[in-house]
């Protein structure tokens, strides 16, 4: 165990708006941050439209188990359009400490960023794993990237026995186990926690099983693909989350040699192999990051391109913006928003892919706040998502909240305020939120944002917002 390891400053350097010489990227409150009191925040001004074209990369999560999935082959993996944010260098040290050789390469110029000679949004990944990877993620890691849970299905069909951290709950809500623990249970392995860590174990290795998931979980979904993949004999996985990111992981792990069918849908076929091999393989675009700007755009009635990710993946979220009074247009790889008027209320429920994303939740509760009449919106997935509204109703969102339903009414305009990110998606919506408020909006914490998108200032930037990136420094702890 490694409890006492410094963790090292994973923050993303190259990042433009950040105070000179500090880091960002790494909040107050984790571990390692130098400057205990001091936060990121960003600063907008109320009354902007978003116009223009925004390119989006790939996805964080799916980047983050693809990172995972090469756990499961000794030898040289390559990943390209990974996102250039705080999670994926997590990531890339969570193998490190596995054993692995991590490297990030400046990715194909397919970003206009970088043509425009910004800081390139995504980069390519070269992972070389050993052949007997290490079997422990500590807690320093596992609770800065929930993510890390991903290793578990690998490490445990590569060495037989591994040791991961409890993630625990966050500011979205409780954040269950239960099912990756039952389907590696019927795998085969035995499974106990102590002092803080899942301990699983599979002497004899992981054999196929029927495993039928009380709930579509992403997280149980893609931890059982990655266990059963070498397991022998058949695996079948009933009620198996669908998301585009699933498919991204099934299809790079069939390229490695596997052998999945159903991917896609609610039941996957995994025949186990003995033995896997590295590929290169490029991530899915990001449909979270491209329905935050299709929200962005409807909120603030402008005009956005959104290209590099598959509008069929945002097919109920753009259905919503439609019925709101957007006009959308589609292509295979792009698709385009613009409001003209005040967009109208509609309900949202949030639901698994392909149901509408929780992830846009916040983003479906700013358009409500901004748009004419009142929305029911639901939230079937995360019991904490609504934490974020204290923080909309800052703005002056009239938000009323009971269990996991809300009843947002619109107002004609927000009221800019002080506010706080409380993750990622939060961080983003609240950001979009300040652009419909009258005066300006500081987001603090926005560490968070971060984690999730490439660079939200530049890309704002590039939809005509006059947005600012600085520190400041929270209240002095009191002496008692
Ligand atoms: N759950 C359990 N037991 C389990 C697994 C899940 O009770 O064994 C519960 C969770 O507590 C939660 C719900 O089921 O209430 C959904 O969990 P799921 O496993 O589907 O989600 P996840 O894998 O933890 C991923 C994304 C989330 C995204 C959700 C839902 C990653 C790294 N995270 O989380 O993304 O919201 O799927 O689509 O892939 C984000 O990117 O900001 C983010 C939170």
């Amino acid at each position: 165990m490694s409890h006492s390891l410094r963790i090292p400053d994973l923050s993303i350097p190259t990042r433009p708006e950040s105070a000179a010489g500090q880091p960002t990227g790494v909040g107050p409150g984790d571990a390692g941050d130098p400057a205990v009191n001091a936060v990121d925040v960003i600063r907008v001004e109320g009354g902007a439209r978003l116009a223009g074209t925004v390119h989006v990369v790939g996805a964080k999560n799916s980047a983050l188990k693809l990172m995972a999935a090469a756990l499961l082959a000794p030898g040289q993996s390559m990943i390209t359009n990974v996102p250039r944010i705080t999670d994926i260098a997590i990531m890339g040290e969570v193998l490190r400490r596995l054993g692995c050789d991590v490297r990030f390469d400046t990715d194909d110029p397919v970003d206009p960023m970088v043509a425009g000679g910004g800081v390139a949004r995504s980069r390519s990944v070269v992972i070389d794993v050993p052949e007997e990877p290490g079997v422990e993620a500590d807690y320093d890691l596992v609770r800065r990237l929930r993510a890390s849970i991903c290793v578990l299905g690998p490490l445990l069909a590569r060495r037989g026995h591994v040791r991961v951290a409890h993630p625990g709950g966050d500011a979205i809500g409780s954040r269950g186990l239960d099912m990756h623990i039952a389907g590696l249970t019927r795998m085969g392995a035995e499974i106990s926690g102590e002092h803080g860590f899942v301990i699983a174990a599979a002497p004899a290795g992981l054999h196929g099983a029927e495993i039928m998931l009380d709930f579509p979980s992403v997280g149980a979904t893609e931890n059982l693909v990655m266990a059963a993949v070498l397991a022998r004999g058949e695996t079948v996985i009933d009620n198996a989350a669908r998301e585009p990111e699933i498919v991204d992981i099934c299809s790079m792990l069939i390229r490695m040699g596997a052998r999945i069918s159903g991917e896609g849908t609610s039941t996957l076929h995994i025949e186990g192999v003995p033995a896997l091999t590295p590929v290169r393989h490029a991530t899915v675009g990001d449909r979270i990051v491209a329905g935050t700007w299709a929200f962005g755009a409807a909120m603030t009635r402008g005009d956005v391109t959104v290209t590099g990710a598959d509008p069929a993946f945002l097919e109920v979220a753009l259905d919503k913006l439609v019925t709101g009074g957007a006009l959308v247009e589609t292509r295979p790889d792009a698709f385009r928003v613009r409001v003209d008027e005040r967009p109208t209320a509609v309900d949202v429920v949030t639901l698994p892919y392909p149901g509408f994303a929780t992830d846009l939740l916040p983003m479906a509760i700013g358009l409500a706040a901004v748009s004419d009449g009142a929305s029911l919106i639901t939230e079937n997935i995360f019991d904490g998502r609504f934490m974020f509204a204290n923080e909309m109703m800052r703005l002056g969102a009239d938000i009323k909240t009971d269990g996991h339903h809300a009843v947002v009414r619109g107002r004609e305009r927000l009221s800019g305020a002080p506010v706080r990110a409380t993750d990622i998606r939060a961080g983003a919506g609240l950001i979009i939120a300040g652009l419909c408020a009258d005066g300006v909006t500081e987001v603090s914490h926005v560490h968070h944002v971060d984690r999730g998108y490439p660079d939200f200032v530049a890309d704002l930037r590039a939809l005509g917002v006059e947005v600012e990136r600085g520190r400041t420094t929270e209240e002095p702890a009191l002496e008692i």
